[in-house]
């Protein structure tokens, strides 16, 4: 079996059948169009039965293909008995969804059915065949393929090396390709044991070696073990029934990422650092910050929290429903109202889609930042994510007087935009804007404006506030007493860091 997925590997390469290599076969226009779930302009595109159109038309788009035309050196019997395709008379169908997938700083391509990406490393994601509409129901154990979501994961991950690494949920095991290269060691888990099988395909394919697979429940498979980095894309999809295992604990409403939350402290080690995708509900007179804010409350670790989205629940139901090509079946309808009339009594005004982040800093004051941030960010967020959690856990930290006398740095790339009625001599509204990162905005006053003029690390805050003072008129006490106040959000949203040299 190795000898063969080695043989394959070596074949896939060497056909082209990777992320550039399937979309310059394809051309822009097929290739775009099936990033809308639309085959037909890619099924037209591969109709020669050359080896790479082949290769497209089995694993990527799931079209049966004539025997004689799968690329010399890949028996089909040998790859119907490794379970990657089945054989009737002549004609091969996929049994599994086999794609090329990319690691690349970008944190993956190729998601949710299209192709896209450019050069980079990665390897092959073995998966379930994507459920298209008309195709028969999904089964409850349905290994979803890499996507989206498991791009928006891997890009969230800090790019730090690491000792231990675990991924909770592994599915196809895409967050392992992801790893590899990071970590020194690699655990992998999931509940679905059909899950770890197609996972072990994509590792094999990958040349991915030594993962440590284990099958179970959240942290069961590891209750004795402390890893430095976790990882978890997991079954955040919150339903009345847990239908598919691929997206649905089977936990009431939320509770699988409240627990996920709760848990993973216990096996981060020192220093370590967790990133989840989860989902959480917005119920009415409730504050999803703060039903989100006490999954983290207690656990001793320093959070970030970051809404990335939220949707109604009818556009929460549409969309799942949509997922599992669940759209104009005789179900549908008894589905929809089912999944909405459940949100209802449990008093579910809106479904927030988000990224969690804890790190085991190790301080006694651990702090918590739960926000709300749905614009475009600089990608990876891995990159530059443990430079996010120094910067809140900093200005929670620094008091007044210390604030007062560190040297202050204004961050690379901060612009000021000033904005005010034409000719007018002040700005009616001064704003400060990242260029790079999560590229934030901050409407500011004129005295921190000033500061980020001013402030290059070489003086510290309290001199230069006294020079404000002097040339704007202000008394230079009110300065000292409201600076921090208003420096500190600026601190915590990366405007400004503490200059260490
Ligand atoms: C959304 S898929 C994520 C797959 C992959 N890690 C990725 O990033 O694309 C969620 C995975 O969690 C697994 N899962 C479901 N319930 C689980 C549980 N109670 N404990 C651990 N894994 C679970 C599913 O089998 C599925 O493979």
């Amino acid at each position: 079996m190795n000898d063969l997925l080695g043989r394959l590997r070596g074949l896939l390469l060497d056909t082209g059948y990777t992320i550039d290599g399937v979309r310059e076969r394809l051309g822009d226009v097929a290739a775009t169009a099936l990033s809308r779930e639309e085959t037909i302009p890619a099924l037209r595109a591969t109709a020669d039965g050359d080896p790479l159109a082949t290769l497209i038309r089995l694993w990527w788009l799931g079209a049966p293909v004539e025997a004689r035309d799968v690329p010399a050196g890949l028996p089909v019997e040998e790859l119907a008995a490794a379970g990657l395709v089945t054989v009737e008379g002549g004609r091969v169908t996929s049994a599994v969804h086999l794609q090329p997938w990319e690691t690349d700083g970008s944190g993956g391509s190729g998601g949710s059915g299209g192709v896209e990406g450019s050069g980079g490393s990665g390897g092959y994601v073995v998966s379930d065949r994507k459920v298209r509409p008309g195709d028969p129901a999904l089964r409850p154990d349905h290994v979803v393929g890499a996507g989206g979501a498991s791009a928006n994961l891997a890009q969230l991950a800090s790019r730090r090396p690491v000792g231990r690494a675990l991924d909770i949920g592994t599915g196809c095991g895409v967050q392992v390709l992801h790893l590899r290269g990071r970590a020194e060691e690699i655990t992998a888990t999931d509940v679905n044991p059909r899950a770890l099988e197609l996972a072990r395909l994509s590792w094999a394919l990958s040349g991915i070696t030594g993962v440590d697979a284990r099958q179970g429940s959240l942290f069961d498979p590891v209750e004795d073990d402390r890893f430095d980095l976790i990882v978890s894309n997991p079954p955040f999809v919150i339903s009345p029934a847990g239908r598919f295992t691929y997206r649905e604990s089977g936990f009431h409403a939320d509770d699988f990422c409240r627990d996920l939350v709760r848990r993973a402290p216990r096996h981060l080690a020192p220093g370590g650092t967790c990133h989840l995708l989860a989902n959480w509900l917005h119920v009415d007179g409730e504050d999803w910050r703060d039903r989100v804010g006490g999954w983290l409350a207690g656990t001793g670790c320093d959070g970030w929290v970051v809404q990335r989205d939220v949707q109604d629940p009818a556009e929460y139901v549409e969309l799942w429903l949509r997922d599992a090509a669940e759209q104009g079946t005789p179900r549908h309808r008894e589905l929809y109202d089912d999944w909405l009339g459940w949100f209802e009594a449990e008093g579910v005004t809106g479904i927030g889609f988000g990224w969690i982040t804890l790190h085991d800093s190790g301080s006694l004051d651990p702090v918590v930042r739960v926000e709300e941030y749905g614009r475009p960010v600089e990608l990876p967020v891995g990159g530059y994510v443990d430079e996010v959690l120094g910067a809140i856990a900093t200005a929670h930290r620094l008091t007044d007087a210390e604030l007062l006398g560190s040297r202050l740095v204004v961050a690379e790339g901060v612009l000021e935009e000033r904005i005010g009625p034409p000719g007018a001599e002040d700005p009616a509204r001064i704003v400060l804007r990242q260029t790079s990162g999560l590229r934030r905005g901050a409407a500011v006053g004129t005295v921190e404006a000033a500061l980020a003029g001013v402030c290059d690390g070489d003086y510290p805050l309290d001199p230069l506030l006294a020079a404000i003072a002097e040339l704007t008129g202000e008394d230079h006490d009110d300065l000292r007493t409201k600076a921090p106040a208003a420096l500190r959000p600026l601190i915590a949203e990366g405007f400004f860091h503490i200059s260490t040299g």
